[in-house]
């Protein structure tokens, strides 16, 4: 094939708006899969996808097609040519918007797949302007327009006022019924160009994805930009510069198919004897060992932007935590982790998340994949603190942030994003409903939206808001180290870094919250929030002893004994801070607090 007959795509498109299902009935269509193979949505591979619907990890795929393409033929007959299609699958959360345009970075062009009654949403913008920016061929596809609801004719002005795509370029589909989808192979074919490339020159490969594979080893995913890579080769990756021996190479069609070689313009799989797929750098270049070239553009290593402390809930557990943790990251090197030790949670990691989404997906696979419970602490966001000294540190771990330092804190910044909104804008007339959109532009602090905004904007808007948000730069905030006190001892892993605008509020909130949740012991225990010496929040539980066995007169000794180990039980989901016993659903109430 050469790059004449090859077209590298991506489908783009807000969360349920039918990528998954567009991608499937194209795999169905060129005999990649068989049709109604009893696993929909083939590319969505990762069992944690499946159960949220959502795509986190790309997976890619080729496909052969043969289409009449005028003047494409090389000996002038008029028969359809094979052509070479790879469809490169981005993940469908903001949080992977650096993958997202690694991904775009190895194609030509996308379809921005679009719901014809829900229209435009948050993702689809964000997304629209990942794929504008990487020059690609944009190719509106109006989907799930099967529905009774559908308008497509709205969502094709929408498509013009917003994007300024051409109303008679819009492709009507539904992946459900099949409708349409004929057109969309022959538009890809006809509207994306070939990939550019220099076929005689050095190899220079991007490197789009990684996973670990328990008989291969790691298994990257690559473009093939420049040059020809084959089975044997010798390549370095120019982040890390490492070197590797080339042991497997082929298309992903979609299984792993070894061709032995890959040529300028192609997609497809490198197994090398890399040990762990933290050396897979995503957007990483590779090239032939001793050659020299220029690396691809827009390389970036991971930016962690929510920070969480993971501790077993039994510290006896660590080692067991410790062996899942270092199996996940196996699979995803975008996880920073860092050992963390708390007075109040024992030994336990600190780990790094470019984004919520992520962290989420990470503490639920990690819940499985160790089996009992994990604690972990509420969410942070990277500060700057300036000392009087001039020093500047980030601070990924409020506990790390001196209450009383002899260095004063002279200024602090925090991290901000762009968040884009929208919701429609509801009328109702003689029961026949219009629907008109508002769309809104915030620029607001990492922090506001890592604890529950989106559940919360979802739940105001009863579902219909969509949102999204893109890193910004960091801005200046009086920001101040939140510390919780049980009987004057501070628990390290419940102190958070707040606005001291917002400090005396939300340590009331704090105080209140875990005075519900912890029980009433022996002695009397005195919760207090503060703000370095300075006390802002204070509640008191007074002293009872909890008798268990209070309401079991008489001498039935078996019912003694079980009210006894109940009560064993129950204390080993607690945590000891000095002498106060916390119970674990405390730390988890902790995070609801915003
Ligand atoms: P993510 O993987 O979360 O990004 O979502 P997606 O965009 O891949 O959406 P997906 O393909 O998972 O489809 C979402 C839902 O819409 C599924 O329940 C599909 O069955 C349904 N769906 C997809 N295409 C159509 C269509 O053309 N018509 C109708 N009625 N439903 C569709």
């Amino acid at each position: 094939y050469p790059p004449e007959r090859i077209r590298n795509f991506s489908i783009i498109a807000h969360v349920d708006h039918g990528k998954s299902t567009l991608a499937d009935r194209l795999l169905e269509l060129t005999g990649t899969i068989k049709r109604g193979h009893g696993q929909p949505q083939y590319l969505d591979k990762l069992q944690v996808e499946r159960e949220r619907g959502i795509t986190v990890k790309a997976q890619t795929a080729t496909m052969f097609h043969k289409y009449n393409l005028q003047g494409s033929s090389l000996d002038g007959s008029n028969e359809p040519q094979p052509f070479l299609l790879n469809l490169i699958d981005t993940p469908g959360h903001v949080d992977f918007s650096y993958e997202v345009s690694r991904s775009l970075a190895a194609c030509q062009g996308a379809l921005l797949v679009v719901d014809a009654a829900q229209g435009v949403q948050a993702q689809t913008v964000a997304n629209f302007y990942l794929a504008f920016e990487s020059n690609l061929t944009i190719i509106p596809v109006i989907n799930k327009i099967d529905q009774p609801t559908a308008d497509p004719d709205r969502i094709k002005d929408q498509l013009k006022s917003m994007f300024d795509l051409e109303p008679s370029d819009c492709l009507l589909t539904s992946a459900k019924t099949g409708q349409g989808l004929e057109h969309v192979l022959p538009a890809v074919i006809e509207r994306i160009p070939p990939p550019p490339g220099e076929g005689s020159g050095l190899l220079r490969m991007l490197l789009l994805d990684s996973y670990y594979d328990e008989y291969k080893g790691v298994i990257c995913h690559v473009a093939v930009v420049d040059g020809m890579l084959r089975k044997g080769d010798k390549i370095s990756a120019a982040a890390t510069g490492q070197t590797y021996d080339v042991l497997d190479v082929g298309f992903m069609h979609p299984e792993l198919t070894q061709t032995g070689v890959l040529l300028t313009g192609q997609v497809g799989y490198v197994v090398t004897g890399m040990r762990s797929t933290k050396e897979a750098r995503i957007g990483d270049t590779l090239f032939h060992a001793k050659t020299i070239v220029k690396p691809l553009p827009g390389f970036k290593a991971a930016r962690h932007m929510v920070f969480s402390g993971l501790f077993p809930a039994d510290g006896s557990d660590f080692e067991a935590l410790n062996h899942a943790i270092e199996r996940l990251t196996c699979n995803d090197a975008s996880v920073s982790v860092t050992k963390e030790s708390s007075t109040a949670l024992g030994l336990g990691f600190r780990c790094g998340f470019l984004g919520l989404l992520h962290m989420d997906v990470f503490i639920s696979d990690l819940n499985k994949e160790y089996g009992t419970h994990i604690i972990s602490t509420v969410p942070t966001v990277p500060y700057i603190f300036e000392y009087s000294d001039g020093s500047k540190v980030e601070v990924q771990n409020p506990a790390a942030l001196p209450s009383n330092s002899k260095q004063r804190v002279t200024a602090s910044w925090e991290p901000t994003v762009l968040a884009t909104i929208i919701i429609p804008i509801l009328d109702s007339i003689d029961h026949v409903w219009c629907s008109q959109r508002a769309f809104m532009k915030y620029r607001l602090p990492l922090r506001e939206i890592v604890v529950d905004f989106y559940n919360e904007l979802k739940s105001i808007t009863s579902g219909y808001a969509s949102f999204d948000y893109e890193d910004s730069e960091y801005q200046q905030a009086d920001l101040v180290k939140l510390d919780i006190l049980l009987n004057g001892q501070a628990v390290d892993a419940m102190a958070t870094i707040v606005h001291s605008l917002k400090a005396q509020r939300m340590g009331r909130e704090l105080v209140d919250k875990l005075k519900k949740f912890i029980d009433r012991q022996m002695f009397e225990i005195i919760i207090q929030a503060a703000i370095g010496s300075k006390v802002v929040a204070r509640e008191t539980i007074s002293a009872m002893r909890k008798n268990v066995l209070a309401k079991c007169y008489g001498g039935d000794i078996t019912r003694k004994r079980k009210l006894l180990e109940k009560q064993k039980e129950g204390k080993k989901r607690m945590k000891r801070v000095g002498s106060v016993d916390i119970p674990q659903e405390a730390f988890h109430q902790l995070l609801k607090v915003s």
